[in-house]
């Protein structure tokens, strides 16, 4: 049978979506599921492995089915990740010990502090080009060693793996118990706080302070890798599927966009905003407060590097003023609420729900809503929550500018957010740039797909991938300079606040 497809699971922050594309990057068919959101606490994000391993298998099944595919027909498939999400489960029965720890938790901000105040901040930067956060997987891990009951011991006896959802849902589609490969990606290593980011390598040292044990860790592979990381065992599958490669999600959207070459950016709208520059097999160390990390790493060919500015929360705060609010039905109706107002009527919205990310890097930054009126309404809300969209992608574009002395010139968007025709607009207002969004905007998933078709050499190059990328819209700046710099300044302002509010 002709193997003309390639497939990618992209397990994201709200739901798991299965998506099969044809060798010219068009997808053929898709289908998507959301999971629970779990808040056992203040700052807590919890999500159920379980649930999301079977929204796997559904979301396989659905796609096959509904369209009629032979599995026999797809020639690979490839992973892409919600990122540092940890997961810690038992290798004998596959039974997670905890909850996935989600990204966005903050459970660990005492153990942060403590880092920070012993002086180790320059030191996991220098080793793992992070700087030391909730945000990334380590702190999870140790938390999740010391506080649930057994799972030290067993990780001691060999018994308890660790994985980030790219490791968990490799090693429980290529059969879990009953030999399953444990493995992660090099990008999805780079996000743990555990990766030397020159070596490619799980740092002992840093393993030896936060007393991590090496052998509970995955092997670390190329993000696409010819000799595969393993085949499919499913039992609703009449062929085994090869699994080629996997990405964490912004770098696969990077790849998706066709990024390849050194000055190229995207920024990826979702539940934050996650905006990489490639730089190259250049290993650019930021001043501004970005992150280092892997971009990607093809087979035997040097890894490629990117700086990168995320952003905790963007299209959550649509999602909150949805279901804590309530002030929308369904997250499409922020554009219309917002269009009710004709601007922010002096309301800023800085939504620090986990503290703030890049660049400030702030655990104790809390969400404000600043410049209220008995004027403003729920119209003001909505604008200043999308405007904050954009006032964040500037502050991380501003500190990329910095860092590598690239003045970007356009900007590449991709995501559920770029729908959204006002924040568009806006954004290439405030940054006074134009803003570009491909044909294809699923580019996370598109991304999972490259590494995977490369791995198995249904494409063959990088060019060849170039050639599927074309634009959808282009929105061009249309806002006078001193409408542009008070309107930012005044955000800075709010963020001042946000960043005040500790104890
Ligand atoms: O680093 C977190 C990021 O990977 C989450 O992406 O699209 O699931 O919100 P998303």
């Amino acid at each position: 049978m002709e193997k003309k497809f390639v497939g990618a699971i992209d397990q994201g922050t709200t739901s798991t979506r299965f998506i099969i594309f044809d060798r010219f990057g068009n997808p053929v068919e898709k289908s998507q599921i959301e999971h629970k959101q779990i808040f056992p606490k203040p700052g807590w994000v919890e999500h159920d492995p379980v649930e999301i391993w079977e929204n796997t298998k559904f979301v396989i099944r659905d796609v096959i089915e509904r369209k009629g595919i032979s599995p026999c027909e797809i020639a690979s498939i490839g992973i892409t990740n919600q990122r540092e999400t940890t997961i810690v489960w038992d290798k004998n029965t596959g039974k997670p010990f905890y909850n996935a720890i989600v990204w966005q938790d903050t459970r660990t901000k005492d153990g942060v502090e403590k880092l920070i105040k012993d002086g180790f901040d320059d030191w996991f930067r220098i080793k793992t080009g992070l700087p030391i956060s909730t945000y990334f997987s380590a702190l999870k891990l140790k938390w999740i060693l010391e506080n649930v009951s057994f799972v030290k011991e067993e990780a001691n006896k060999g018994n308890a793996l660790f994985g980030t959802i790219d490791t968990y849902l490799i090693w429980l589609l290529t059969g879990g118990p009953n030999g399953g490969k444990h493995i992660t990606d090099v990008t999805n290593a780079s996000r743990t706080m555990l990766l030397n980011i020159e070596k490619l390598e799980w740092d002992e040292e840093i393993l030896k302070i936060l007393d991590i044990p090496l052998g509970m860790l995955p092997e670390i592979r190329p993000s696409s890798d010819p000799n595969l990381y393993g085949f499919t065992k499913l039992d609703f599958l009449n062929c085994e599927i090869p699994i080629g490669g996997a990405l964490g999600d912004q770098q696969a959207a990077l790849v998706g966009q066709t990024c390849f070459a050194v000055g190229e950016a995207k920024n990826t709208y979702g539940t934050g905003c996650f905006l990489l520059l490639n730089t190259g097999s250049n290993l650019v160390r930021s001043r501004s407060g970005l992150l280092t990390t892997v971009a990607y790493k093809f087979g035997k060919n040097p890894p490629y590097y990117a700086l990168e500015g995320s952003i905790a929360i963007t299209g959550a705060l649509v999602q909150w003023l949805r279901d804590n609010l309530k002030i929308i039905n369904k997250s499409s109706d922020i554009e219309e609420l917002a269009r009710s107002v004709p601007d922010n009527g002096g309301v800023y919205f800085v939504p620090a729900f986990s503290g703030l990310f890049a660049p400030y890097w702030r655990t104790d930054a809390r969400g404000v809503i600043i410049g209220l009126t008995r004027y403003a309404n729920r119209g003001h809300i909505a604008r200043a929550a999308l405007e904050a969209t954009a006032f964040q992608t500037k502050d991380v574009i501003d500190a990329m500018e910095h860092d590598s002395n690239i003045k970007l010139e356009v900007l590449k968007v991709d995501g559920g957010m770029v729908v959204n025709e006002l924040l568009m607009q806006f954004q290439s207002d405030i940054l006074s740039v134009p803003v570009v969004r491909p044909k294809v905007i699923e580019t996370t998933a598109l991304g999972a797909s490259y590494v995977a078709g490369l791995a198995v050499k249904l494409f063959t190059s990088e060019e060849e991938l170039r050639k599927n990328w074309a634009v959808d819209k282009i929105w061009t700046p249309n806002m006078d300079e001193n409408t542009r710099n008070n309107l930012y300044k005044r955000w800075l302002r709010a963020i001042e606040k946000s960043l005040n509010l500790a104890d």
